[in-house]
């Protein structure tokens, strides 16, 4: 925890926003376990919010405190954008300066964008002019042969002056060709050195640092140097994890949510979505990982998948896999 910084900052701990997992559904299931994580939904981009087949912003104001990922980069698309989430009950609006993908690249968003702080600064300027929740911007450590740390303080110093405050930063920098996403998330070397860096050089920002964090003890580490951690697939693949943060990272009284309590939690949910038509395995996909280190997690799994996604499936399916673990 820097010592400028208020405790309970609100990207203290967050989930990372994550294409296709971070769902809706993902999102409920993650709040079960924590009242205090900030939630990132999956990046959607302004054309698919302003061309909408269908409504990309739907979302339930029970899983706030939520952090609505924006993939774009015009300046008065992203403003439009901004002020229909701020109306629908978003608590913040993130530009997604990180994603490396082609489709993304192709669009002139995502991580290609840090080469072009000045188009960052203007996108967050127009959005943080016409509403009043953060923008914030989650980014990399450089791209390609932009890796210097010299570079990554002139964009933040550029993006900041456009009135961003926050930065979330993935330690490692992109490869813009030559790699796929997925490997653009394991090859590039992990640098959480330049993160601490950025922070001290720029006291009065808040920072948060992802990449390959996965205990409570690795956060508590980070947080001696940065203001918050962002966790993405740790939280998804293991998110008993989860059932830990309040407790460790914001209130030493607040409980520890087990599993077996947060599944359990789900069932009103579960039936309501069900009642509309939302089939069992759109929910209970994200929830193949709850048991990880109990005995009965693979049988978990394995009636889940094999149930969950048959016409008809009810919450009785998660019932009888839920006999299969021992806490
Ligand atoms: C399946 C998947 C989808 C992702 N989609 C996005 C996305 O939509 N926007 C984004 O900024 N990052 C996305 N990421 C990157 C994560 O937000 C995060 O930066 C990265 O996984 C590193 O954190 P971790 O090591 O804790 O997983 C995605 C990652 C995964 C695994």
């Amino acid at each position: 925890m820097s010592q400028n910084q208020p405790h309970f900052y609100r990207g203290r701990f967050a989930v990372a926003p994550m294409l296709d997992w971070t769902t809706r559904h993902c999102r409920y299931f993650h709040r079960q376990f924590s009242r205090h994580a900030l939630l990132y939904t999956e990046m959607v981009t302004t054309q698919a919010i302003i061309h909408a087949k269908y409504d990309h912003l739907d979302f339930d104001t029970a899983e706030n405190p939520v952090a609505l990922q924006l993939g774009g980069s015009d300046p008065e698309q992203l403003q439009h954008c901004a002020q229909l989430a701020q109306q629908r009950g978003y608590q913040e609006i993130n530009l997604n300066v990180g994603c490396p993908s082609d489709r993304v690249q192709n669009g002139m968003f995502g991580a290609c964008l840090m080469a072009n702080a000045e188009l960052v600064a203007e996108c967050v300027q127009q959005m943080q002019s016409a509403v009043h929740i953060p923008v914030t911007v989650k980014t990399r450590i450089g791209i390609d042969d932009f890796d210097s740390y010299d570079f990554l303080c002139d964009f933040v110093q550029k993006v900041h002056q456009a009135g961003c405050q926050e930065f979330i930063v993935h330690a490692r920098k992109a490869w813009l060709s030559g790699l796929s996403p997925k490997q653009n998330r394991e090859i590039p070397p992990l640098n959480y050195e330049r993160v601490y860096q950025l922070k001290q050089d720029f006291p009065h920002l808040l920072i948060s640092i992802n990449g390959g964090i996965k205990t409570t003890e690795e956060m508590q580490q980070h947080l001696k140097y940065v203001d918050g951690v962002m966790v993405g697939r740790e939280a998804y693949q293991n998110p008993a994890l989860l059932g830990h943060i309040d407790h460790t990272l914001f209130d030493a009284n607040a409980p520890i949510i087990t599993p077996r309590q947060a599944v359990e939690n789900m069932f009103p949910y579960i039936e309501q979505q069900l009642s509309q038509g939302v089939y069992l395995n759109h929910i209970v996909r994200h929830m193949l990982g709850a048991f990880q280190h109990c005995k009965g997690a693979r049988q978990w799994r394995r009636y889940l998948s094999e149930n969950a996604y048959k016409a008809g499936a009810g919450i009785d399916v998660v019932e009888t896999a839920l006999g299969f673990v021992e806490e």
